[in-house]
């Protein structure tokens, strides 16, 4: 498959058939993992290879109770991973100060390059993957359920099968939106409107607004819906005092 059509098509998918994935699937896809660039070339990050169904179910558990996360015959954890290096530098004669803020940023840069290029290369093997974030706010429970040891700090998970079927692809917002010619051009009020007006347009009906939320708020627009009923401040600022706790568990120096 061409690789801007693997691009163009993805969508995440959630939805798996029971077909396992084969070893020779499995080891195309880290190797595309480890093919990402990686700041430095020090591979500042590790990934973790769940197939055990309870491991699965635990990590299901832990990640809010996604149910694709147990039903995905491949689990990877990404995680800004400094443990490998501190030895190897401290093993031969170098000095280890990769344990502040810039360098935790590298091991999420890293992680996440190698995530993609594992999306990308799950989409050339006709198979579907779906990222989940819910690791991050629950970084400590994940943490103790996978044995980390310090400076190791999950990233984000991906769940890979083979497609029950294949989602729409979701519309974005205008690319004006995201890209700034040659310096930041900051939105004026009507600048939003019309941006987000183009996507509640583009989403054709599936606009999420009036949905309630299990805490029983209702959402009057898509802003109240992400910020007051799907994304709440409770669960934000939960999710904020667990990984800032888990990163200075992990021994960083934040
Ligand atoms: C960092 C990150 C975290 C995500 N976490 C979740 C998640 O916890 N559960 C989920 O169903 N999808 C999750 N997603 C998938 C997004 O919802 C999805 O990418 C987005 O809605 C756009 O849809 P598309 O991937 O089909 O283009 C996550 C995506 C990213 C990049």
């Amino acid at each position: 498959m061409d690789v801007l059509e693997a691009i163009r098509n993805r969508a995440s998918v959630r939805a798996y058939t029971g077909e396992p994935l084969t070893k020779a699937e499995i080891d195309t896809l880290l190797h595309a993992g480890l093919h990402a660039p990686s700041s430095g070339n020090l591979l500042h990050y590790s990934v973790i290879k769940v197939t055990d169904q309870t491991m699965k179910d635990t990590l299901c558990r832990i990640c809010f109770e996604q149910p694709f996360i147990k039903s995905a015959p491949l689990v990877l954890v990404f995680n800004a991973d400094q443990n490998r290096n501190r030895k190897w530098v401290e093993q031969f004669g170098g000095h280890f100060h990769f344990d502040g803020p810039a360098y935790l940023g590298k091991g999420f840069c890293d992680a996440l390059i190698a995530a993609q290029n594992i999306v990308i290369a799950a989409e050339g093997l006709g198979l579907g993957s779906v990222y989940v974030g819910s690791v991050l706010n629950r970084a400590r429970d994940v943490r103790q359920a996978l044995n980390y040891p310090r400076y190791v700090v999950p990233v984000v998970l991906l769940a890979i099968g083979r497609p029950k079927k294949r989602p729409k692809v979701s519309p974005r917002l205008p690319l004006r939106s995201i890209v700034h010619e040659e310096s930041y051009q900051d939105f004026s009020a009507e600048d939003i409107q019309n941006i987000y007006r183009e996507k509640e347009a583009a989403w054709q009906g599936q606009n999420p607004s009036g949905l309630t939320g299990r805490n029983g708020a209702r959402a009057n627009s898509d802003s109240e819906y992400f910020t007051m009923v799907r994304y709440h401040q409770t669960s934000i600022r939960e999710a904020d005092r667990e990984f800032a706790a888990a990163v200075r568990e992990a021994g960083f120096l934040v």
